[in-house]
């Protein structure tokens, strides 16, 4: 089974589903589809489990943090686990119900309080480096020790996605890492992984046994070399999503063939467990954000302005990232115009679209930015003194809303206000 990558159109193509949440909530809203979620988290799953002896599947919790949906997932797929990279997510990983034994902790540039956060979870840490390694020795020892090995040129879908090659600040090189797992065997450490992450957003199913199989000659050389056995191979995530039409979805039945064959290839028997935390395939097409038209310029180009810009939906802006941009209802239906779709923030980089073929839209327009459940509402920010949108769930009939819009208020809150 692959990826249904059909728009949500149950939801999109529902007029009075969508006027309702505009009515209760306003707009911009992050609209999530419960079902698309468990689409996507059961057909990893299942090819995952049919073609790996032994495995397991983390959603790392950074591509969007509501609990509500980290616990939609966990109840499609209970053995879910969570990849996270900060105390927050941890947190919340815990709050949810993920259990210690599927939470793994990646962080980067790890301060003494993160590492004692992780250390007094009790999870395994995936150390970026062996300074890493050495800031938590100080602190305490977790029983399962897994450096971050960087195995060589990575891939991504933009290049400030790639994290793994030259110029990346993550994972140690294949001619350091034998020492990092020296240091630790040292200190009488007795169990170990490898973990690893090339990069976000690959479309291209080969390149998952690929990569596999230098990690798994990287893996196994080590264990020859210092005798000893990965309790867990972690090979990250960077599962892609089509953005576009002209985009194939990922064929992960074949990935994940591929992938079998060549741990079957290293280990034979007593295989490591193949763990894959991957962040934007679950739930980044079972997102969109309802956004309205709030005014439109005709100058020597044609703008419109919608109420959600890069401050939150950064994508377009920070990697000229693609989004579908659709009009709903009545708007659909009117000619196209070559349009820039600019949000409000006070920057002439604020472009969610450029020179886009859309029905000319108008003020007071309800269009949908498809694929944003995925570092969308995670990388939104206050930044013009707009408080964060809203979040809702969308389950068969039920529309629940899981995150309530910040009100202006919510600004200041933090702020010591007036001094003294
Ligand atoms: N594991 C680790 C250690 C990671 O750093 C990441 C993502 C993942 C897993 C999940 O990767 P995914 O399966 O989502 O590709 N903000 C960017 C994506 C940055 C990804 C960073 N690391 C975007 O909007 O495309």
């Amino acid at each position: 089974m692959n990826q249904n990558t059909a728009p949500l159109t149950d939801i999109l193509e529902n007029e009075s589903l969508i006027t309702g949440i505009r009515r209760r909530f306003g707009t911009p809203t992050y609209v999530y589809s419960a079902d698309r979620i468990r689409e996507n988290i059961s057909g990893l799953r299942q090819n995952m489990t049919v073609h790996l002896q032994n495995s397991q599947l983390l959603y790392a919790v950074k591509a969007n943090m509501n609990p509500v949906l980290m616990q939609v997932m966990l109840d499609a797929e209970p053995e879910l686990g969570f990849d996270c990279s900060s105390p927050g997510e941890l947190k919340i990983a815990r709050e949810v119900g993920g259990k210690e034994a599927h939470i793994i902790f990646s962080g980067n540039y790890e301060s003494p309080e993160d590492l004692k956060y992780a250390l007094s979870a009790g999870v395994p840490i995936n150390f970026d480096d062996i300074t890493s390694y050495q800031r938590c020795r100080e602190i305490g020892m977790p029983e399962v020790i897994s450096f971050r090995v960087n195995p060589g040129e990575g891939k991504g879908a933009f290049p400030g996605i790639v994290t793994a090659g030259d110029d990346v600040k993550f994972g140690i090189s294949r001619e350091k890492i034998g020492d990092a797992y020296r240091m630790a065997m040292d200190d009488g450490v007795k169990q170990f992984g490898l973990h690893t992450m090339v990069g976000s957003g690959i479309l291209d199913a080969d390149y998952f046994a690929w990569n596999c199989d230098r990690v798994l000659e990287i893996a196994t050389s080590l264990e020859q070399e210092l005798g000893i056995h990965f309790e867990f191979i972690d090979l990250g995530g960077g599962f892609g999503i089509p953005y576009n039409e002209n985009e194939s979805p990922l064929n992960t039945e074949k990935l994940f063939a591929g992938v079998g064959e060549i741990t079957d290839k290293y280990y034979t028997a007593d295989s490591p467990t193949i763990i894959y935390e991957p962040g934007r395939y679950l739930i980044g097409d079972a997102g969109f954000v309802l956004t309205s038209v709030t005014g439109t310029k005709e100058d020597e180009q044609y703008y419109a302005g919608l109420d959600i810009g890069m401050n939150q939906f950064l994508r377009p802006v920070l990697y000229n990232a693609y989004h579908r941009i659709i009009p709903l209802g009545k708007a659909a239906h009117r000619e196209t115009r070559r349009t820039q779709v600019t949000g409000q923030v006070c920057e002439n980089t604020d472009r969610l679209a450029r020179d886009r073929a859309l029905p000319k839209l108008q003020t007071g327009d309800l269009c949908a930015i498809l694929d944003a459940g995925a570092y969308g509402f995670a990388m939104a920010s206050q930044y013009n003194g707009r408080p964060l949108p809203a979040e809702v769930l969308v389950d068969g009939d039920t529309v629940s809303l899981i995150r309530q819009r910040e009100s202006l208020d919510d600004l200041t809150k933090n702020v010591a206000y007036p001094l003294g």
